[in-house]
């Protein structure tokens, strides 16, 4: 067996066989995608494994919106015996002549799939220890295991290289509450700068003494997380801010409309979670970096519509004809009905 496997939340699975289906012919290879309503998964099986290398470099992780991981699909196990699982498992292992870094043991992250966390719990110790006495982990090996259950006597192996593939089991970053953050939305701030940037952008592009603008500030979850960073912030909205973040005295408030508010100086951050109909507020956010008043901005399109592809589609291509090169984007862990977008004139 041949082609990719996708986690994803829940609901989402049409987006990401949408998303397969559009890298496998941006790569020209032939094959078909496949995902069950709320089962938290796609799959992309190919016709030709030899097109194996030309799906993977279409269809990586970062390249997806919809793909919480995204990896090389080796195999599908069924009927597994729940008193010997390891068996079959390692059978179908042994068909492929590969070593492995590492070895992960998950589930998707659907209401079935999570049932099963305690099994890949034990198993995950069980399994290690057989490849290790098989000879078939090893420190320097490109790629890690994945092997996902998807039922108690079912499972679908695949692996990818760690620099490619979400560094986080199941694809979710857990993150904690912050103590003292205004909103829970914070946490959609926190993930996208942990997903959207690496650690040396994340150095220089978040520094002390910048500014920022965060329009649909209120109650100040994204404000804080640049607040913590000793960002200045004009925060727009109608709404309250929170007291103990406004005693920062990096904040201004300005009770406002988002989409007339426009800084005396150009900032170095656009922030925007306005609940708006996603295509105004790319249009709005393409026509900051078109007057020059940004240099970076993170926003959210929020897609309570039936065709979010075709709108994230839609949206993606506002923004790229603004002429914004570096355009980043996540359907994140703590997104609900909405994706993340990082831009940058690039
Ligand atoms: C999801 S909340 C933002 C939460 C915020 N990011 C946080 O972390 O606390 C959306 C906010 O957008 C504001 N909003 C919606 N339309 C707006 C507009 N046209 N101008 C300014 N604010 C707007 C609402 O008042 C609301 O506070």
């Amino acid at each position: 067996m041949a082609g990719r496997l996708l986690y994803c939340r829940p609901g989402f699975e049409r987006e990401c066989a949408q998303e397969l289906e559009a890298a496998a012919a941006s790569a020209g290879v032939s094959g078909f995608a496949r995902a069950a309503a709320d089962g938290g998964l796609a799959e992309f099986v190919l016709h030709d494994a030899g097109a194996q290398p030309a799906l993977d470099a279409a269809a990586g992780w970062r390249a997806l919106v919809f793909a919480r991981q995204s990896l090389g699909l080796l195999a599908r196990v069924r009927g597994l015996d729940p008193q010997d699982r390891l068996g079959p498992l390692l059978e179908a292992l042994a068909a492929r002549d590969e070593r492995y870094a590492e070895v992960w043991v998950e589930h998707p992250d659907s209401d079935d799939g999570r049932a099963l966390a305690g099994l890949c719990r034990s198993f995950a110790p069980v399994l290690r220890a057989a490849l290790r006495r098989a000879r078939r982990l090893a420190d320097d090996a490109p790629r890690r295991l994945h092997v996902c259950f998807t039922g108690g006597s079912d499972a679908l192996l695949a692996a990818e290289a760690p620099a490619r593939a979400a560094p986080w089991p199941g694809g979710i970053p857990r993150l904690r509450f912050p103590r003292g953050a205004p909103s829970r939305s914070t946490l959609k701030l926190e993930e996208a700068l942990l997903v959207l940037l690496d650690d040396a952008e994340r150095a220089r592009w978040l520094a002390p003494g910048m500014r920022a603008v965060d329009l649909g500030a209120a109650p100040g979850g994204w404000t804080w997380q640049m607040v913590r960073r000793s960002i200045r912030v004009v925060a727009v909205d109608n709404g309250p801010m929170d007291a103990a973040l406004m005693d920062s005295g990096l904040v201004e408030h300005r009770r406002e409309d988002g989409f007339r508010y426009r800084p005396a100086k150009p900032v170095d951050w656009l922030l925007c979670d306005m609940v708006e109909q996603p295509r105004r507020i790319a249009a709005l956010m393409a026509q900051w970096f078109a007057e020059g008043r940004c240099r970076m901005a993170l926003f959210n399109l929020k897609l309570p519509m039936k065709k979010r592809y075709d709108e994230v589609r839609l949206c993606l291509g506002l923004l790229r004809e603004a002429g914004i090169g570096d355009l980043r984007v996540k359907h994140l862990y703590h997104d609900r009905e909405e994706i993340t977008v990082f831009a940058r004139r690039g």
